[in-house]
């Protein structure tokens, strides 16, 4: 399929999807405004990145819980019944506690990999060099999952073999099932997304500009 022909099938599908939610959610139950726009692509691949992997009790270390993809991982890990240790800088530390996390690293002041070890599954949102580094804390035979990376590097592979760890690129896929799963999830407010802010159409050069300076907190959003 054509890159031109895959982004229009996912989005014709992605606003059929998300007209059902819009229904769905101002029928069924009061949620604030922008909540089912804010809940697509990014829970789609914190979703996809944590459902069949994350058991109940795991150690699960979430990297930039702040962000887009971030904050819905951690909620997403937290029902899925893991403990949740995740990331961003001081800055965000309580947003990332009310998210449910259990424990969190201000990575600008602290290494993660000086304090955590033996970790079930490693989600690096943020570089290829936090996903390498993240293979140093994950148990023997635990998951490696990253949506930095759409390879593995050779040098990656070759040192999640010695222990067994299965690294998995995530790149995000439409899926019903999975739309089915947010929407119950929103439905029952096990999963909330946050949007920092809102932009008009008119301001979408700020909003590209917000979300390139990498330290936006959840989700933004551009009205039409
Ligand atoms: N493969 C796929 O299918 C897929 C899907 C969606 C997104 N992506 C990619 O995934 C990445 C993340 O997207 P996103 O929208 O979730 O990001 P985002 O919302 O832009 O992330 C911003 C957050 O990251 C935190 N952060 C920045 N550097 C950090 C670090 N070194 N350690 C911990 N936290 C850090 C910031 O917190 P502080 O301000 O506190 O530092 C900020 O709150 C992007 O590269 C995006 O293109 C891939």
């Amino acid at each position: 399929m054509s890159v031109d022909l895959f982004v229009q099938s996912h989005l014709q599908y992605s606003l059929k999807r998300l007209l059902l939610l819009q229904a769905l959610t101002d029928c069924v139950v009061e949620l604030p405004k922008f909540y089912c726009l804010a809940t697509t692509l990014a829970a789609l691949t914190a979703l996809q990145a944590l459902k069949g992997r994350v058991n109940k009790g795991d150690e699960v270390l979430i990297h930039a819980g702040s962000g887009g993809v971030g904050h819905f991982a951690v909620q997403i890990a937290k029902k899925l019944g893991a403990h949740v240790i995740s990331t961003s800088s001081t800055k965000n530390r309580d947003f990332i506690m009310n998210l449910g996390a259990d424990e969190h690293i201000d990575y600008r002041s602290q290494s993660f990999e000086q304090v955590l070890t033996d970790i079930d599954l490693a989600f690096d949102t943020v570089a290829p060099d936090i996903a390498e580094k993240s293979l140093n804390v994950v148990r023997n035979g635990g998951h490696l999952v990253s949506i930095s990376m759409m390879d593995v590097p050779a040098k990656v592979q070759e040192k999640a073999n010695e222990r067994d760890i299965t690294v998995t690129p995530i790149l995000v896929r439409s899926n019903g099932d999975d739309m089915d799963t947010l929407r119950d999830m929103l439905i029952e407010g096990s999963l909330k997304p946050h949007v920092s802010k809102v932009f008009d159409f008119q301001h979408l050069g700020d909003a590209h500009i917000a979300i390139e300076s990498g330290r936006t907190v959840g989700k933004i959003v551009v009205t039409v």
